[in-house]
């Protein structure tokens, strides 16, 4: 057995930590300081509670982009969460993706009865839409609707977005609830090469980009694709 006794006067809990005897520390605070030390001990559980009473730091809404000239003139009548099939026809171009997400508000709460519209071109680069001249795929559905529910969730099932003539591959994404529009912007794909060319891409800076450019990834049904929304209600 060796090891140094503690001091005279000091007491070893059970820890093994020393625990040193106030009286052999002369410089230890006596006195109004020692009150005032305590006084702050004190205080101190008051000061972390008002800290924890804060709001969090709220959320960076996701930026906005323009809308771009091809937006349904009238809905179709399947505007459903898959894109993949319109009506009875099934479309079988492009690369199959889940595009995904929940949406929220800036404190994070998710917005319940918010619906999310996306639309975009079919894999030849053509919208459901006159100013594009009836060109598009009638088996892509080219626009889909779905309502949140209470946890904010929503789910479309479409084709990783294809590039058309002056644009990179981009899915158009609106947010609504009720009669108010909380966002429109576009949705771009990560490590896509047309997105430096991009002039709208290019106009985001850093933040922006990064927001509303995710990875299309590999899964076992196709690309996926996570897009947090974060909606100013
Ligand atoms: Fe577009």
């Amino acid at each position: 057995m060796t090891g140094t006794p503690p001091p005279p006067g000091n007491q070893t809990a059970a820890n093994g930590e020393t625990r040193l005897n106030p009286t052999m520390h002369p410089q230890r605070p006596t006195g109004p300081t020692r009150r005032k030390a305590a006084i702050a001990l004190i205080a101190m559980p008051a000061i972390w509670t008002g800290a924890r009473a804060q709001p969090a730091q709220p959320l960076r809404a996701t930026p906005s982009q323009t809308e771009g000239p091809f937006y349904p003139v009238a809905l179709p009548k399947d505007s459903d969460f898959d894109l993949l099939r319109n009506g009875a026809l099934a479309y079988g171009r492009g690369q199959p993706s889940w595009v995904e997400g929940v949406v929220t508000d800036l404190q994070g709460k998710p917005v319940a009865g918010a619906q999310v519209e996306i639309w975009q071109c079919d894999e030849a680069g053509h919208y459901h839409h006159p100013g594009d001249g009836g060109k598009a795929d009638a088996a892509f559905q080219g626009f889909g609707r779905v309502t949140v529910a209470a946890d904010g969730q929503y789910r479309f099932r479409t084709i990783r977005p294809a590039p058309y003539s002056g644009r990179t591959p981009h899915i158009h994404v609106k947010v609504k609830l009720g009669t108010r529009e909380l966002l429109t912007t576009q949705l771009y794909v990560a490590g896509d090469p047309g997105n430096e060319r991009d002039f709208l891409w290019r106009s985001l800076g850093a933040q922006a980009r990064s927001a509303i450019t995710v990875p299309f990834a590999p899964g076992s049904d196709g690309l996926r694709a996570n897009f947090p929304i974060v909606v100013a209600t």
